[in-house]
Order: C-alpha cells, then structure tokens, then sequence
C-alpha cells in the first residue's frame, strides 16, 4: 500500500486555485503566510470561527503569535455557530469592516470558513446584506483575500469555490459558488483534526463520501471527478474505521483530510444533485442537525434511484463498498450495501430519528425546489429532478 511510504510529517504544497499546505505540522506554515500578508501590505485582518475548537486544537497559539510577530493587527470574531447564519455574517463584517479588515481568516470546519468567505464578499459589498449575496441579488466579483485554517476532514471548503450559509426567516439554506471564493491559502493539518469526536469524525467524511457520489454523477461530470471519486472513497473506507478506533493516529487523519480535500477539488469540477439538494431543507428546518448526518439518511435512497442511470461509474467508485458489476438492476443491491457500510461507521439513523415524520414531506419537497441555488443542483442529477423523485427519496429515508 503506498500509503505507506507518504512522509506524513513532512508538510508538503499543493496548489489547486488555493495555495494549500498539507501535512502534520502544516499550522507552522501560518508564520509564512503572515509574512505573505505584510509583504502584500495587508497591516489588519478579521477571524472567524467558532467558540472553543481553534483554541482546543491548538491553531489559535500558532496564528495569534505569527499576527503579533508580524504586527498584524487583528478583530476576533468567535461567535460562528455550526449551520451558520446571514445575520451572524452581517454583524461580522459590520465589525470587520468598521476594524478595518483588509483579509479574512476562518479557523474551523465548514461554517467558520463559509462566513469567512461570505464576510470576504460582503466587507466590499457594504450596501447589502449576506441575505442579498444568498437570495443572487446580486452577482459578487470581488472579494477580500481569504485564509482557510481547516480543522475538520469534510467539506472540501478550504479549497473550493463553495459556500453554504442559512436565511433563518425563510428556512432556506443555499449554496454559492463564486471564483472570488477561493481562498488565497489553506491549511490541512492532521494534528487538528485529531480532537474530533467519534461522530464528527463520522459526518465530516460521510459528507466527502457524498460530494464525489454527486460529482462522478452529475450531468457535467468528468474523468478527472471519477478518479477524484474513486480516490475519496477508497481512503474514507481504508481509513474512516482506522480513525474512529485511534483518534490520534495521524496516518489516518493525514488521509482523510487529503480525502476530504480532493473532494472538494471534485465537486468545484463536477458539482452536486440528490443528496446536498435534498439535506440542506433538512438542517435548514432543524438546525441542530449535522450536515454529514443528514447526507448519510438520504445517501442509500439517492444510490437507489441514480444507480440504473450511471451504475458502471457507481459501480467503479464504490468499489470498496461494494463488489457490483455496473448492471442496471443492481440498484437495490447498491443502496443496501452502503447502508450496512454507513451502519458500520456508527450511522444507523434514519430521517425519523432526526424528528421527520411524513407530514413534513411536503414541505422539504417545497423547500428543495424553492431555496435558491437548490434548483440548481436538481437540474444537475443523473435522473431527471421530478417532485416525484424528491418526494420518493425522502419518503424512502423515513
Ligand atoms: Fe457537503
């Protein structure tokens, strides 16, 4: 296994859009950063995050010191919750701009990093709201410099052009995609994912697992998001056990951040349909729910009616799953077999364990259709989009 002989001590550069750093110890790579940051006259800077992880993981330490080393000032902004919201977005950049913020940093999984890139945004969009940037009333093309510290292996953030952020009043939880997204550097750091419990572990590298699914079947996939696909799963499978029994084996972290991060690479190319489309009304409605949680419920039914359209590249992706030949009427077969994969991790739930009963079907059919951006994604998948099909999906994951 080659995996083997990968020095997953040495921090290595890899550039996508994003200039990342991957690799045990990768957080000492801020103090370059810093230093990029003065030398391109940037003198203050805001960071997001959330409450307690970019302390307990230890990144704080290392970017608090390499500010004040360099003489960066800096606005901390600690108060992203997961399933962030526009209002809490709009407060942050009222204070980043009236600090003066000329980059934003965002430390911590998902939501730290989709604020940041929304605040980048919205710091030079002062006359609108972060619910305006959502409901495309406008169309961004600037944006400040971003700086993504990723401390979870899901959601491919740190390197795409994605961001997902709530409107609490309507319910809606859309997605942007915009080049002016991407962030400047990243940083995937093993040693910072290692503090992350059994079920964060778990939804961080489901909702990888979900991105490539998507993107290796979606109407604009590529051969590049089947490879990436094929790639994501195999070392979610190989390593995703490995991780839940030995929190601290960085081997294991190591790969399922690179997992989670060619992920990402894979849906900014190929994009995503069924399972993003169909989750986000799910967390929109009950935000308590975790994103990877939600994905996983819906994944088995999704595999069920996408496999007899696109079942030999299910077939070759999934492979470390399940053993199917890529035949059409292997779908059952299919679903089945990630769903005793998913249990095998520790997902058991089903959308009647996260408090959905068949009376709320209707309206998350409603919400997949009406919430912007989500329609979009629809028009993406293999199988066409119906309100039949949702509806069936959903019912099928009661
Ligand atoms: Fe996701």
């Amino acid at each position: 296994m080659w995996e083997k002989t990968m020095p997953v001590n040495e921090v290595r550069e890899i550039i996508t859009k994003t200039h990342l750093y991957l690799g045990a110890g990768a957080i000492q790579k801020f103090n370059d950063i810093a230093k990029d940051l003065v030398n391109k006259g940037i003198k203050k800077v805001a960071i997001l995050t959330g409450k307690a992880a970019y302390i307990k993981t230890g990144a704080w330490d290392v970017v608090s010191k390499a500010l004040e080393e360099n003489g960066i000032e800096y606005l901390l902004y600690n108060k992203i919750t997961p399933n962030p919201n526009s209002h809490d977005c709009d407060e942050a950049r009222d204070l980043a701009v009236e600090f003066g913020a000329e980059a934003i940093i965002g430390i911590g999984g998902g939501s730290p990093i989709d604020s940041a890139k929304s605040v980048a945004i919205m710091c030079c969009y002062k006359e609108n709201t972060t619910a305006d940037l959502y409901e495309y009333k406008f169309t961004p093309d600037k944006a400040l410099p971003i700086i993504a510290i990723n401390t979870t292996h899901g959601t491919g953030t740190e390197v795409d052009r994605f961001a997902v952020v709530s409107l609490l009043e309507k319910e809606y939880k859309p997605a942007i995609a915009y080049e002016v997204c991407y962030p400047m550097y990243a940083i995937d750091d093993p040693n910072l994912m290692v503090g992350l419990g059994k079920g964060q572990t778990c939804y961080t590298s489901v909702d990888a697992v979900n991105h490539v699914v998507e993107a290796a079947t979606s109407l604009v996939t590529s051969p590049y998001c089947v490879m990436l696909a094929k790639e994501t799963i195999r070392l979610v499978h190989q390593y995703l056990p490995v991780a839940l029994e030995e929190p601290n084996n960085i081997e294991a972290r190591y790969f399922l951040t690179y997992a989670s991060m060619i992920g990402g690479v894979c849906f900014d190319n190929g994009m995503l349909h069924y399972t993003h489309a169909l989750e986000h009304p799910l967390s929109a409605v009950k935000p308590d729910i975790t994103h990877g949680l939600g994905l996983a419920v819906l994944l088995p039914a999704v595999i069920r009616h996408i496999y007899p359209a696109c079942s030999e590249v299910l077939a070759e992706i999934l492979r470390p799953i399940v053993q199917l030949e890529g035949k059409e009427n292997e779908a059952e077969e299919a679903a089945l077999k990630v769903k005793e994969w998913l249990v095998s991790v520790g997902i058991k739930e089903t959308l009647k364990d996260l408090g959905f009963t068949e009376k709320d079907v209707p309206k998350l059919v409603e919400l997949a259709f009406t919430t912007p951006s989500l329609d979009l994604l629809l028009s993406l998948a293999p199988v066409k989009a119906t309100k039949e099909v949702v509806e069936a999906i959903y019912r099928e994951s009661l």
